[in-house]
């Protein structure tokens, strides 16, 4: 055993596991299995043109060198006119912060407003990388349950409750339109959570990489409600309405105040943000939002065709969600009857209910307990695929023989207890 001890932190720290099932999938590609991959949550289609051509200019006039930590001054003045004419803002380049993605802004967040032993509201199931980045302050995430029969929106009751613990409870995680649930929250929940915050010492996270996948009504920001821009950090992406996953672009809107300092936390962690990345971005937010709006709308497509598709599987139930690309079924009856856990059978469908095809996928306990019962599908596939994927369901839930000697081999995968059921 070697003498130098790791943190306890680093000792727990969980990773993200549409990444491990990503791997496996791969592994059984490269074996020959016609795997459907519906595990992460990734774009099928190119970065957007203009986008990947600004791109490709900036590498080849020169733009690869070191720039300003907190984003090159064209980029943040692009991403406030974008905001301003998308949510009618009143922003400038003051208010942005660039990043590589939407996902550096939850430490970012929590190194700006946590100390340890502070609290975090997280409404869950949630993003699985919430809790590692708030225990990495030593703060504490607090969890309320996002329900299915509430159409996954967050409860004020809960937040009222939570922001009546006292001064310990310090911050807000919010996350809409939603993964892995699918669930939007309305404007009057928004307006609802903003009135209960305001002027007080709590932060708001607003992490919004869907803004671009509401279904339901239209996205709403809580930068939309007055005086949030002092206390709310809202996270954006281009990973998924402009297909730039690989490139790690995002960037988060704030204060000028706060988005200094998160320019510090850049400055000594990343450095700064590749400038062709960023030259990238801002041609994508200024020429490219047909081609986006074109991708959202086949995305919108997808969802409903796999929804719809999955009603009509007996034993599972589901909605068409809200928002996102994400569908989020509840398989409890399924589990309960076969005895095993839902990551169990979303694992079961990729590696054992056939020896030549298989459907990847995350159980909803990948995105904490109150997932446990649901199975996560991203919608990153052709049509056909997806179609493919959904008549392969129910012969693979039928399979009781390949289930018990799956379940022999990974016994961490039998269901200790059932599922609660609204038919039981
Ligand atoms: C809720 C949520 N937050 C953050 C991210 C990370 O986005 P990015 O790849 O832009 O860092 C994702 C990506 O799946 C997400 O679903």
């Amino acid at each position: 055993v070697a003498a130098v001890r790791l943190s306890a932190f680093a000792e727990g720290l969980r990773p993200e596991s549409a990444f491990d099932v990503l791997a496996v999938a791969k592994r059984f590609k490269a074996d020959g299995k016609d795997v459907v991959e519906l595990q992460i949550g990734d774009s099928p289609f190119p970065t957007t043109e203009h986008g990947r051509q600004a791109g490709i200019s900036a590498i080849n006039e020169g733009r690869t060198n070191y720039c300003p930590s907190r984003g090159l001054p064209e980029f943040r003045e692009a991403v406030a006119d974008h905001m301003n004419r998308l949510y009618s803002l009143d922003l400038t380049g003051e208010n942005i912060v660039v990043g590589h993605g939407a996902k550096i802004f939850e430490q970012f967040f929590c190194e700006v407003f946590l100390e340890p032993g502070d609290e975090v509201l997280v409404f869950s199931p949630r993003f699985p990388t919430y809790a590692p980045n708030i225990e990495r302050r030593g703060a504490v995430p607090v969890y309320t349950s996002l329900k299915q029969e509430n159409e996954f929106r967050p409860s004020i009751p809960d937040v009222e409750a939570f922001v009546a613990r006292g001064p310990k409870a310090r911050a807000i995680f919010l996350n809409s339109p939603h993964n892995p649930t699918g669930g939007v929250a309305t404007a009057e929940d928004i307006r609802a959570i903003c009135n209960l915050i305001r002027g007080k010492n709590v932060a708001l996270f607003s992490d919004e990489p869907y803004n671009h996948m509401a279904w339901e009504g239209s996205h709403y920001t809580p930068l939309s409600e007055p005086e949030m821009l002092e206390q709310c950090v809202a996270a954006y992406t281009f990973s998924k309405s402009y297909s730039m996953s690989g490139w790690r672009l995002g960037y988060a809107v704030c204060s000028s105040r706060i988005a200094e300092v998160i320019g510090h936390m850049l400055n000594t962690s990343l450095s700064c943000i590749p400038p062709y990345a960023q030259l990238a971005g801002a041609a994508a937010l200024k020429q490219d939002s047909e081609e986006r709006d074109r991708n959202m709308n086949a995305f919108r497509g997808k969802v409903e065709l796999l929804a719809d598709a999955l009603q009509t599987i007996e034993e599972l139930s589901v909605s068409r969600p809200h928002g996102t690309f994400y569908v989020f079924p509840n398989v409890a009856r399924i589990c309960n009857r076969l005895g095993i856990t839902s990551h169990g059978l979303a694992m079961y469908l990729l590696e054992a209910a056939d020896d030549r095809f298989g459907v990847a996928c995350l159980g909803g306990e990948c995105f904490g307990e109150d997932g446990a019962g649901f199975i996560r599908f991203s919608c990153a596939e052709p049509d056909e695929r997806l179609r493919e994927a959904v008549d392969f369901l129910p012969k693979a839930f039928e399979r009781q023989d390949r289930v018990s000697r799956y379940l022999k081999d990974h016994p961490e995968y039998v269901l200790s207890e059932r599922y609660p059921t609204s038919s039981e």
